[in-house]
């Protein structure tokens, strides 16, 4: 995925799109680039690496005036992270010029036309192939700009957002979207046009998203006009007014946004439940969930889809949702899902989980389930995102933007929202009995200062931390509600700080890993006082055994496993289902200590982007 920018008005477009870029960067960032027209030609800066380094040239190479102008930061699908390959790419008459976030799945018959049709190419990149075809088009029967975009995406199979403009027209910007989301900032005869709304927040609250299929040209001293790209129609845009603040998508003092994302879970677990929850009426509203009671109470199944950590959250999921509410529970990788020929009927209520709602996989996997009959529910935290656009109905986290890479608050507010859903099931099915209903009503309430006090393992984190920084692999182990934080523990690790780590149920232990067990060997044990606390400390001691260094996360005064491990991160008491909302957050400041101290970039980890809105 990448991020894509454009601003046409009255200021210098210069200062926002550099911005708006390293707003973005959190969805690519192995190269960057910008083109400006400032009034004769066109300023073209690009280069691999991040925003950062495209200023540092941009600043030296090209004079920086102009009011209109797009940018891009990459994460490389078409092409290897070069100069070259980085966008915006130019047509061969040097008028069009394009920022692309998607895939052209056949670009390689249309660059074979263009070819013999004397196009010439720089790049590996398919984006240079649409710009070119856009061109062809409109050289052939000399049309509008807009009218050339509608008719070459016609040709085009794949996903896409772009933003295109002509410098031979420097009033207009065309942008188009399939797949891949696109937002435009309306301002006072001023238009910004961004992958999401952070890019333009300080300037305007007013803005639309588009739809899949959808096109618009933003033209200065007009009024904005949408079309269908398909028949041409006209649609009437939406207006929406935007929810987030300027304080929300800064790092607020701390180094880096994954440590101010952890640091937010006791406040935004607030905002997941509130209006929801209440407990003292012993009620849960939410309007997804009674506008749909019957389908989910008549369901014969659950299916949760989703990937990454939002999978790890679907996992804790099918535990506490079978617990509470009896109601059988399948949890899938969204493109194993979407790849197979699932059998799903009408009486099956598919929850999809994303935090981005943009992920390609579960996104394919939404529309599949909807095409067998489906209801579908969503819980996303980006509002309007694709994925909750597509579901029947659904849930949104409110975990404000979540821009580190790696995944925190996402993950325990996805908790949070399927606990309230699983919860109200229970009450209507009468699975749980009042006092246990209302005790887990109540403890979910107390959730926020029972992780904020979880959030004191800090210290203790950073010591163990410091001990286990060069460390080469490392196990993470779990039972029951805490496997899936054992493996969501792991991939936070590999993510950020790069060394591998597996996660398993610790039970399973016996049956292969522990072959990997040696002094060199850390283990991270989820031991928490409730659930299967005697069986994790038997895995415990056949650690212990075997000379692995042991670190254990226990209940606050659990002697027992002290006694044992060699070190213990302790934190506060709950219930074995609610315990994955704690369990996690030690585990999260872990992983993200020990990337700082490997030197690693914990924001924008190689390799990765934050959502995958590509297969
Ligand atoms: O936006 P989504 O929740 O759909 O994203 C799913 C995964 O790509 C995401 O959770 C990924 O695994 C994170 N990097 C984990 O920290």
């Amino acid at each position: 995925m990448c991020g894509i920018v454009g601003y046409i008005g009255h200021r210098e477009a210069y200062p926002i799109v550099i911005k708006g870029l390293k707003r973005l960067e959190y969805r690519g960032y192995d190269s960057a680039g910008l083109v400006l027209y400032d009034g004769a030609d066109l300023k073209l800066s690009k280069t691999k690496g991040k925003v950062s380094d495209l200023e540092a040239k941009a600043t030296k190479e090209i004079s920086l005036n102009g009011t209109i102008g797009i940018g891009h930061t990459r994460w490389a699908t078409h092409g290897v992270p070069n100069d070259v390959n980085s966008h915006p790419h130019v047509s061969n008459s040097g008028n069009l010029v394009i920022v692309h976030n998607g895939i052209i799945e056949n670009y390689e018959p249309l660059k074979k036309e263009l070819i013999k049709r004397g196009y010439t190419f720089k790049s590996d990149t398919d984006t240079e192939v649409l710009v070119n075809l856009i061109e062809d088009v409109q050289k052939k029967d000399n049309l509008k700009l807009g009218k050339a975009v509608q008719l070459a995406l016609n040709q085009v199979v794949g996903a896409y957002a772009i933003c295109v403009f002509d410098k031979q027209k420097p009033d207009e910007i065309v942008v188009a979207r399939l797949g891949s989301p696109l937002a435009i900032g309306i301002g006072e005869n001023e238009y910004f046009i961004a992958s999401d709304a952070s890019p333009f927040i300080e300037y305007t609250s007013n803005a639309i998203y588009l739809e899949d299929e959808e096109m618009a040209i933003v033209r200065l001293h007009k009024s904005l006009k949408i079309r269908k790209i398909k028949d041409d129609s006209l649609v009437d845009p939406y207006i929406q007014e935007l929810q987030m603040n300027l304080e929300q998508i800064e790092k607020g003092g701390y180094d880096h946004f994954m440590l101010k994302e952890i640091y937010e879970q006791p406040s935004v677990i607030k905002d997941t439940y509130r209006g929801r929850l209440h407990a003292n009426e012993g009620m849960i509203k939410m309007a997804g969930v009674e506008d749909n009671i019957e389908k989910f109470t008549n369901a014969h199944r659950i299916l949760i889809i989703a990937c990454g950590t939002s999978w790890h959250a679907g996992l804790v999921a099918e535990y506490i949702f079978e617990e509470f509410a009896r109601i059988p529970v399948e949890v899938e990788y969204a493109s194993e899902f979407r790849y197979r020929n699932p059998i799903i009927t009408d009486k099956d209520v598919v929850i999809a989980i994303s935090q981005s709602g943009e992920t390609a996989d579960t996104l394919a996997a939404i529309k599949l389930a909807k095409e067998k009959g489906a209801f579908v529910f969503g819980v996303c935290n980006v509002v309007g995102s694709s994925i909750s656009r597509e579901s029947h109905a659904g849930a949104y986290t409110h975990a404000g933007p979540e821009i580190g890479v790696a995944s925190t608050k996402a993950f325990t507010t996805q908790i949070t929202v399927l606990t309230m859903i699983a919860l109200r099931l229970a009450k209507i099915k009468g699975t749980l009995s009042k006092t246990e209903y209302h005790t887990y009503l109540s403890e979910l309430e107390m959730m926020p200062e029972k992780v904020q006090e979880a959030l004191l393992t800090n210290e203790v984190t950073k010591e163990i931390a410091s001990v286990y920084k060069n460390a080469s692999n490392c196990l993470y182990l779990g039972r029951g509600y805490n496997f899936p934080v054992a493996l969501e523990g792991a991939l936070k690790l590999k993510e950020i700080s790069y060394i591998h780590a597996e996660g398993y149920p610790a039970a399973e232990m016996k049956h292969g890993p522990i072959a990997l067990i040696d002094e060199q060997m850390p283990v991270v044990v989820i031991a928490p006082k409730q659930g299967h606390y005697d069986k994790v400390v038997s895995n415990i001691q056949e650690i212990k055994s075997r000379s692995g260094k042991i670190i254990a996360v226990v209940t606050k005064g659990d002697e027992q496993v002290r006694a044992l491990a060699d070190h213990v991160i302790e934190i506060p008491e709950s219930s074995d289902p609610l315990s994955p909302l704690l369990t996690t957050i030690p585990l999260q400041l872990l992983s993200y200590h020990i990337a700082v101290m490997r030197g690693c970039n914990v924001d924008q980890p190689r390799n990765l982007a934050k959502s995958v809105t590509v297969e």
